[in-house]
C-alpha cells in the first residue's frame, strides 16, 4: 500500500468517527428534554404555603359579621374546601378521630374536647367553645393562634374562604350551630 492508500483509509476512519459522533450529539440534545417544571405528584397547598411566608398578625383582621355572611356564604364551595381538612380530620357522624380529631359537631364545641382524642398541651390550654370568631381566627394561621399546636396546617388566607367553609363545618351536626344574631 502506498501512502495514498493509507490516507484514504485514515479519511475513511475519520469520517466514521465524525458521523458517530454527529449522531452522538443530536440524540442527546433529541433525549434530553428539560425537566417539567412541576412534580408529577403535585399537593395542593400552594395558596397554603403562601400564608405561611406572609404572616399577617391575625389581630389586624377584622372579623366579619357572621349574622350578616354565613347565610349569602357558598356552602358548596365551602364542603370542596374541607377536602383539605379530610387529610386529617374525619366529619361525619361518630367518625374516627384520626391524625386530628373528628370535626362532626365542631361549631360551638368546647375545644379540645373530642372524646378519646389526645391533644396537645397547647389545643387544651383552655376549652372555650369554638365559636364563628374563633374558628375564623384559628383557621386563618393555626399555629399563629395557637402557637405550639400539633395541627401542621398553613391555614386558609383568604377570609371568604374561611367563611365558606365554615358555613359548610356548621352542617356538620344533628342540629347546626345558630347562625349569630345580628348585631347592627
Ligand atoms: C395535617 C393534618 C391536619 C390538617 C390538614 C388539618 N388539621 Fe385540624 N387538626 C390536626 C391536629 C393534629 C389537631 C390537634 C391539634 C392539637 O392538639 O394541638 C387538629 C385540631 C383541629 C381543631 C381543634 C379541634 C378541637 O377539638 O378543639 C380544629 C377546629 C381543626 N383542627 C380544624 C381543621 C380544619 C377546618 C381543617 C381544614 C381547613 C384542618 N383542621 C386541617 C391536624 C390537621
Amino acid at each position: 500500500m502506498d501512502s495514498w492508500e493509507w490516507n484514504k483509509i485514515a479519511g475513511a476512519v475519520l469520517g466514521v468517527l465524525l458521523f458517530v459522533l454527529a449522531i452522538h450529539f443530536i440524540a442527546e440534545a433529541i433525549t434530553k428534554t428539560p425537566l417539567p417544571k412541576k412534580a408529577g405528584y403535585a399537593v395542593d397547598v400552594a395558596e397554603d404555603s403562601e400564608a405561611q411566608t406572609t404572616a399577617i398578625p391575625a389581630a389586624a383582621e377584622p372579623l366579619p359579621d357572621f349574622a350578616a355572611v354565613l347565610p349569602s356564604a357558598d356552602v358548596t364551595h365551602g364542603k370542596d374546601l374541607a377536602t383539605r381538612c379530610q387529610q386529617c380530620h374525619d366529619d361525619t357522624k361518630a367518625g374516627p378521630n384520626k391524625i386530628g380529631p373528628s370535626l362532626w359537631g365542631l361549631v360551638d364545641r368546647p375545644r379540645a374536647t373530642a372524646p378519646g382524642y389526645s391533644y396537645s398541651s397547647a389545643m387544651s390550654a383552655n376549652h372555650d367553645p369554638w365559636t364563628y370568631d374563633k374558628l375564623f381566627t384559628y383557621l386563618r394561621a393555626p399555629n399563629t393562634d395557637t402557637p405550639g399546636t400539633k395541627m401542621s396546617y398553613a391555614g386558609l388566607r383568604s377570609p371568604q374562604d374561611r367563611i365558606d367553609l365554615l358555613a359548610y363545618l356548621r352542617t356538620l351536626a344533628e342540629t347546626p350551630a345558630p347562625i349569630p344574631a345580628a348585631t347592627k
